[in-house]
């Protein structure tokens, strides 16, 4: 996820236990981009020893092929094309989540990055722009393109982050497609990933905002899916997270009052599992320094018997209702 998800998280995801597949945050193709050396040490310097897809936003042939055969020259595991980016600013663009309104250009972009790759080639992509009226005739180009995994994010670019998925767009590209499909969109709980794989078909889940907050989501569906007993992390697992969170984040050329910063764009998904007033977040939000953060950890995470309370599974509701992080940061 653009501005989160990149080295530092996905390696200390690994401590927590890793997905069986990272795809890297975007990098942005056009006439005059290079690749960009932070994304590009998500795939050089990842230590989990899972394959990294590296993923591509962009419409224009001669550079998207370009940026395909560069990134070859690394360890990747494909290339992918995000054909879900919901942000106006790269819609309008006709990329990312803009490109479904034009099934005869995605088209077009996947050809080119056919060609142009001796790898895995996979498509991130959501059911549609307005609606999925496209969405068949979609799912028939990534078939002749022969595209070999789709990341399934079950809303419209119009639906944002905050419509309610419709799964039945991912059995109905399962039900199409040859190559696997994974479902994504609010797969929030481990017990969900193992309902909504069953009741779609689809070859596994892709989790985004869930495992920020949850670090141990992945050991967690692992654990259930093998009839194993289920890691509950405390507040206390909770804070040692956060402690280890601002070490991997942790920068010596910023100040301390930017590296909290950097720190409060995961905490504003941590704190959904924290207290169901929203207390910690409110709170959260308002500090400068280290020391005051770590008060409010102390606070809502250790003191008066917390330590020990298991964390919650699932983000309180009543804080997914209210504005929140996603519209204001969220460029994915
Ligand atoms: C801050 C943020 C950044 C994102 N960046 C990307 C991105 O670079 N590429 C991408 O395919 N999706 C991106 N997404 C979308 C997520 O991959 C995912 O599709 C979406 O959050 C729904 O899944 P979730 O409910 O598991 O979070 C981003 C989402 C968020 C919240």
């Amino acid at each position: 996820m653009q501005d989160v998800t990149g080295r530092s998280f996905m390696n200390l995801l690994s401590a927590y236990g890793s997905p069986d597949l990272y795809f890297t945050e975007y990098f942005r193709v056009h006439s005059h981009a290079r690749i960009d050396p932070s994304i590009l040490s998500s795939i050089t310097e990842n230590i989990s020893g899972r394959p990294v897809f590296a993923q591509l936003i962009g419409e224009d042939l001669e550079h998207m092929a370009r940026f395909a055969k560069e990134l070859q020259n690394f360890p990747i595991a494909g290339v992918d094309l995000n054909l879900g980016c919901p942000a106006p600013r790269v819609y309008r663009k006709n990329v990312g989540g803009g490109l479904l309104r034009d099934p005869q250009r995605i088209n077009r972009v996947l050809g080119v990055l056919r060609e142009s790759c001796d790898c895995p080639l996979t498509v991130k992509t959501r059911i549609g722009f307005e609606d999925a009226v496209h969405f068949p005739q979609i799912l028939d180009i990534f078939s002749s393109n022969h595209v070999e995994l789709v990341s399934l994010h079950a809303r419209t670019v119009r639906g944002g982050y905050r419509a309610v998925p419709d799964y039945s767009f991912v059995k109905q590209a399962v039900d199409r497609l040859d190559c696997p499909v994974l479902l994504n969109g609010e797969v929030n709980t481990p017990s969900s990933a193992i309902d909504l794989i069953s009741k779609t078909g689809a070859a596994g889940v892709m989790i985004g905002r869930s495992a920020i907050r949850n670090p141990w989501i992945f050991l967690q569906i692992k654990q259930l899916q093998q009839e194993r007993e289920m890691f509950r992390p405390s507040m206390s697992d909770l804070n040692n997270y956060i402690k280890s969170l601002y070490n991997a984040l942790y920068r010596d050329d910023i100040s301390e009052e930017k590296q909290v910063a950097r720190l409060k764009k995961f905490l504003n998904f941590v704190g959904l599992s924290v207290d169901q007033e929203g207390g910690f977040l409110y709170e959260m939000r308002r500090v400068k320094l280290r020391s005051e953060l770590e008060k409010i950890c102390e606070k809502y995470l250790l003191l008066k018997g917390k330590a020990s309370q298991l964390m919650s599974l699932e983000p309180h509701a009543g804080l997914l209702a209210r504005p929140s992080t996603e519209d204001s940061i969220c460029q994915g």
